[in-house]
């Protein structure tokens, strides 16, 4: 037999030696773990497509963001469903409005985790969409307002990172200008800059009861089959002073993380959505796969594809993981 030079498997053969050549890590400290907060007391109620995610009143908030923290996440991200909408979203950016509230008590509470606010009105308005409507129509400029007074508000409340979802032209410079103006020279922001239309959100808009009550959001979040301009909401968003771009979802746009990484030299956050945790989580249920495994190369494929974070329902248990690895 003809001798081999080239053999690969040499370096595959122990874990040990599997660890040495591992290209790819996944830390604790890229994780940011979404939280819902709703009214009441005592609120702790599972989100049905989403188990073992749930919506918390804030004395419950509080509890499960001192575990979050002792699981040595740094990072968590709240959405509010607020006691009313109405066409304004008015409790966005009301000052004793659901998220501020909540801020509040985690700054209070939970000191030395950080608390990004996701900046957006879809879960405030009585239409579900992310702007102000007239006549059926999602308007931009006029809506710009209403995201910085919003944005403010967080801030001013305690917000550790401001992160706008809502996909209006020119949001970063709005809210950039507004939280200056303010005082919040200092609070970066995490700009959701590729946010697809994407059918994955299904079980959040569950969740946050946010679901558009007509039409969708195709008008304003970006079209699946795009990758270039994706690169062009990117440039906007870096142009009008965004601290960190995200991309969501995540598995699905592996290639516009690859992309943003290679083209843009700031940090990456992915957002793994509500409807990629329901359906591993789906599939764990009926036995078709292994749920930590799953989850485990998911993760570490957003991070090989560039992320530098990632948002995840799965952040706790990936966090217990890799404690008891250690
Ligand atoms: C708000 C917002 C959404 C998500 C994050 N921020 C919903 C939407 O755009 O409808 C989705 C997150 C998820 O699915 O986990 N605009």
């Amino acid at each position: 037999m003809r001798e081999l030079i080239h053999r690969p498997r040499r370096l595959r053969r122990t874990p040990e030696l599997r660890r040495l050549v591992q290209e790819t890590q996944l830390s604790v400290d890229d994780l940011i773990y979404p939280l819902f907060v709703c009214p009441g007391e005592g609120v702790r109620q599972e989100v049905a497509s989403m188990p073992g995610v749930y919506t918390l009143s804030i004395d419950q908030l509080v509890e499960e963001a001192q575990e979050v923290k002792r699981l040595g996440i740094p990072a968590v991200i709240l959405f509010g469903i607020p006691e009313r909408k109405d066409e304004m979203g008015s409790e966005a950016y009301a000052e004793d409005g659901i998220i501020q509230r909540a801020i509040r008590a985690l700054k209070r509470e939970v000191p030395g985790l950080l608390v990004i606010a996701d900046t957006c009105l879809c879960e405030y308005t009585s239409h579900g969409h992310c702007g102000l409507v007239h006549d059926g129509e999602v308007l931009n400029d006029p809506t710009l307002e209403l995201l910085a007074r919003t944005a403010v508000s967080q801030a001013r409340a305690g917000a550790d990172i401001i992160a706008p979802s809502n996909m209006m032209d020119g949001f970063v410079a709005a809210i950039r200008s507004a939280l200056d103006a303010a005082g919040f020279t200092h609070i970066p922001i995490m700009s959701y800059a590729v946010k697809y239309a994407s059918a994955f959100y299904g079980p959040f808009r569950e969740a946050a009861q946010s679901a558009p009550q007509f039409g969708d959001r195709r008008g304003y979040q970006m079209d699946p089959p795009n990758a270039r301009e994706a690169l062009r909401e990117v440039e906007l968003d870096i142009e009008q002073g965004a601290d960190i771009l995200m991309v969501k979802p995540a598995l699905p746009y592996l290639d516009i993380i690859r992309l943003v990484r290679e083209h843009f030299p700031v940090p990456v956050a992915a957002y793994q959505v509500s409807g990629e945790y329901a359906m591993i989580k789906a599939a764990a249920r009926l036995g078709w796969i292994e749920e930590e495994r799953v989850v485990l190369e998911t993760l570490i494929g957003i991070k090989r594809a560039g992320a530098d974070m990632i948002l995840t329902y799965f952040a706790k248990d990936v966090a217990r993981r890799l404690q008891s690895d250690r």
